[in-house]
């Protein structure tokens, strides 16, 4: 069965001028893949991946996690299905300063009132998975930003979620910060064998998923496939996002 399942997805952001942000959306995400989504400023990822993480509802057309609709379910339900079944990773890390790294990527097992001895194996295992394992017990302030990220992945992942969805998580970082990010995501993806999708306008870290998904005014646009050579599949990244209007004149600079 398909971790991910969207198909025929509109949503129309109503209001003085409607903008129709998506467009007759179909894409099917299978277990262990790690996709990418990409496409110019304003062209929909955002929205797509607001749907898939049932932030908020699509305007017609139907999303399935694991065959499960969860715009079908209650409030509560929702929000259970949400933590134990999503991972979610952002931008600008959303983690609370006043806690410990520590405190930070066990939450969502605190508020699942796991036992502490559980929790401590599982948080272990996660530190060690991400590399952060000796600034367990530092706040956030006092560590760097591919180490916040690698913080907030960890608290995204640690209950072992079907679906790990990150939207521009190497947005705010330097190339050997998101280097190492991306790295950690594939990690993730190949040993623990979790499904990601990741939104980004980043070709580099593109560059990490097994294949990606072009969307251009809100409809799916094209798609292509990794093979074995990463650094191959970076140039057919900027090939593509050239022919449907990325922005690769910025890009000519950047070495994989
Ligand atoms: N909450 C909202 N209300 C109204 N329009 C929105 C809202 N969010 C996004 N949009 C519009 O929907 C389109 C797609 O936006 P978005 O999904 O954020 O694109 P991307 O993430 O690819 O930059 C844009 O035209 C944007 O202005
Ligand atoms: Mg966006």
């Amino acid at each position: 069965m398909n971790v991910l399942e969207v198909s025929g997805l509109n949503k129309v952001y109503p209001g003085k001028v409607h903008t129709q942000a998506l467009t007759d959306i179909h894409l099917s995400i299978e277990e262990g893949e790690f996709v990418g989504i990409m496409g110019p400023s304003g062209s929909g990822k955002t929205t797509l991946l607001n749907m898939v993480s049932t932030i908020d509802q699509p305007t017609s057309g139907s999303v399935k996690i694991s065959g499960t609709d969860p715009f079908l379910m209650n409030k509560k339900d929702l929000a259970l299905f949400r933590r134990r079944r999503l991972g979610f990773v952002f931008q600008d890390f959303n983690l609370l300063e006043t806690l410990t790294v520590a405190e930070n990527i066990v939450l969502p097992l605190t508020l699942d009132k796991r036992r502490l001895s559980e929790m401590d194996v599982m948080l272990g295992q996660a530190a060690d998975r991400l590399g952060i394992r000796d600034i367990l017990n530092k706040r956030t302030y006092e560590i760097s930003g591919g180490q916040r990220q690698r913080t907030a992945i960890a608290r995204a992942m640690i209950a072992s979620p079907s679906l790990l969805l990150a939207d521009e998580p190497t947005g705010a970082l330097d190339s050997a910060a998101s280097r190492k990010v991306m790295e950690s995501l594939e990690d993730i993806n190949r040993l623990e064998r979790t499904t990601i999708m990741l939104v980004t306008h980043d070709p580099l870290a593109a560059s990490y998923c097994h294949r990606i998904v072009f969307i251009k005014d809100g409809k799916l646009a094209a798609e292509i496939h990794r093979g074995d050579n990463r650094q191959a599949f970076f140039q057919k990244i900027i090939d593509t996002l050239s022919f449907w209007g990325g922005n690769s004149h910025e890009l000519s600079s950047i070495r994989v």
